[in-house]
């Protein structure tokens, strides 16, 4: 029976070592939580990189995590402590993560790291040529793996290849600053069917293929090798039911099962029957805009004094890519700036932020959504941003608001959230009011508008539109042979 094979640099389940055992917990991050509902739907094989270095394992432990990988029905590619510093901390996530999300001024260019983006992406490739059969479909997921459409295609030309970036694709103004410009977009075009978040992002490929490739387009179809490879967007859905069904049972949930976090949240909200929380979930990432978040609410508990004793904004953030510069100093920025406007304002009675520095289960994540009254998700720049339609789908009474930035691929399908542009204080504070302030009828108007699209269009039929777009360049490879 053909299979599907799901490529990307990181499987759904993180592995870590502890003294001899192993800890196995759900990867965090839009891609890996989005994809594992689709993985486990289907008859698929996952390919990726287990966390751990070659240099980690030793002949006891080994064992032990392939096991647990095959036991989820994943593969490993394995990654020596060079790969992880030069393909992932370095290219990945030094070069191609900034450039594609406009920070240039983050980005660093560096010849070895691109030689080991190649090399890992071969070795990728590798893993997939050894699991691949006659008639399976091959997913690649990201921008870790641009390469690997194409190093898959070279040896195998007849089987079908999507692939899918899960992050921003920028503007030629941006692509063209990057000196493997030409490489990259070659690699990417090895696959029949090439998906982005939004039109915009598709938009952008399009025009970075002509300019700089000369190749010839019609609509979104590109015609090269003798090939013609489809270009589309698909906006990624959540799987709107698992939300939506935890969050309904949570309500149920009698005093002695509440977890300790939601025992906190209580309190808070007993403090006051005007109180009122904010919520903010993401991973550590310098897109994702916490310090302007911060800043803004200061400058809005200063507008609005009255607030201040009556607002509390719970921000999760999630440890990410520690080992790279610019995350430890946005680790330090954050810990400063919540630290200074805690002491700011604090009563004895009252903190205004509460900071979280970890990941959390999903219950506990359902403890945050359903809890809070106010999600702000402002990141600078976000291919997509699940955490936005993931509060949106815990609303049973569908009451809550959601604030969020323009600059999320996910405001191109929530309209009836309140827009805002996170560098603009002024406009965030007075949204943010206006949030805290909306009458029930109206956040009920607003949220259940957009619970009818996520229902809609979930994580599942996402990837069921995707599967279909690829099937159809299937028989325009068939009608060409
Ligand atoms: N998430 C998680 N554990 C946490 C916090 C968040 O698994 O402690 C999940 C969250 O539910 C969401 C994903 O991480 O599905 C974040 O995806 P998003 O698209 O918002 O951002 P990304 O991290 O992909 O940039
Ligand atoms: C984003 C990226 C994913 C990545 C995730 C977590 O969602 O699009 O490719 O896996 O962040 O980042 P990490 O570097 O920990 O894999």
């Amino acid at each position: 029976m053909s299979k599907t094979i799901i490529i990307s640099n990181r499987l759904p389940l993180q592995i870590k070592l502890e003294e001899n055992e192993i800890n196995v917990s759900p990867s965090v991050g839009g891609l890996a939580t989005g994809m594992k509902s689709v993985h486990e739907e289907g008859e698929s094989l996952w390919i990726g990189w287990s966390g751990l270095a070659e240099e980690d394992l030793n002949e006891e432990t080994k064992p032990k995590v392939l096991a647990e990988i095959q036991k989820n029905h994943c593969a490993t590619v394995p990654l020596t402590e060079n790969d992880v510093d030069h393909f992932y901390y370095g290219f990945s996530n030094k070069t191609l993560w900034p450039l594609f999300h406009y920070f240039l001024e983050y980005t660093s260019f560096e010849n070895e790291n691109w030689e080991s983006y190649k090399r890992v992406n071969q070795k990728f490739a590798d893993v997939v040529l050894e699991n691949a059969e006659d008639g399976d479909t091959i997913w690649v997921h990201d921008y870790q793996l641009l390469l690997l459409p194409q190093y898959i295609k070279q040896k195998k030309p007849d089987t079908s290849i999507g692939f899918f970036l899960h992050i921003p694709f920028p503007s030629y103004e941006v692509f063209r600053t990057f000196p493997w410009r030409e490489e990259v977009l070659e690699g990417m075009l090895g696959a029949d069917l090439i998906g982005f978040h939004t039109y915009d992002y598709e938009r952008h490929f399009l025009s970075c293929a002509r300019r700089l490739l000369h190749l010839d387009t019609n609509f979104n179809e590109i015609s090269y090798n003798d090939r013609i490879i489809k270009i589309d967007s698909f906006p990624m859905g959540i799987d709107f039911d698992k939300f939506y069904n935890a969050a309904r049972e949570h309500s149920k949930n009698s005093e002695t099962e509440k977890s300790d976090i939601q025992k906190k949240l209580d309190d808070h909200l007993y403090a006051s029957n005007e109180a009122q929380m904010i919520l903010s979930i993401d991973r550590l990432d310098y897109t994702k805009g916490i310090p302007n978040r911060i800043k803004s609410f200061e400058y809005f508990l200063e507008k609005y004094p009255e607030y201040q004793q009556k607002v509390r904004l719970i921000m999760l953030a999630v440890p990410s890519r520690s080992n790279v510069p610019q995350y430890q100093l946005l680790k330090r920025e954050t810990d400063e700036l919540v630290g200074r406007i805690n002491g700011k304002f604090s009563t004895v009675s009252w903190t205004p932020i509460w900071y979280f520095y970890r990941s959390l289960p999903f219950d506990n994540l359902i403890d945050l959504y359903t809890s809070c009254d106010v999600a702000m998700i402002t990141p600078v720049r976000d291919g997509m941003n699940l955490v936005a339609k993931e509060y949106v789908a815990t609303r049973v009474n569908q009451d809550g608001v959601l604030v969020l930035s323009e600059m999320a691929g996910a405001a191109k399908e929530m309209n009836e959230a309140l827009l805002i542009n996170p560098n603009n204080f002024e406009d965030v504070a007075k949204t943010l009011k206006m949030a805290l302030e909306m009458p029930k009828d109206e956040q009920k108007a607003r949220i259940s508008v957009m619970q009818e699209r996520l229902k809609r269009y979930t994580v599942e039929k996402w990837a069921q539109e995707f599967f279909t777009a690829l099937n159809s360049t299937k028989d325009v490879i068939n009608t060409l042979v």
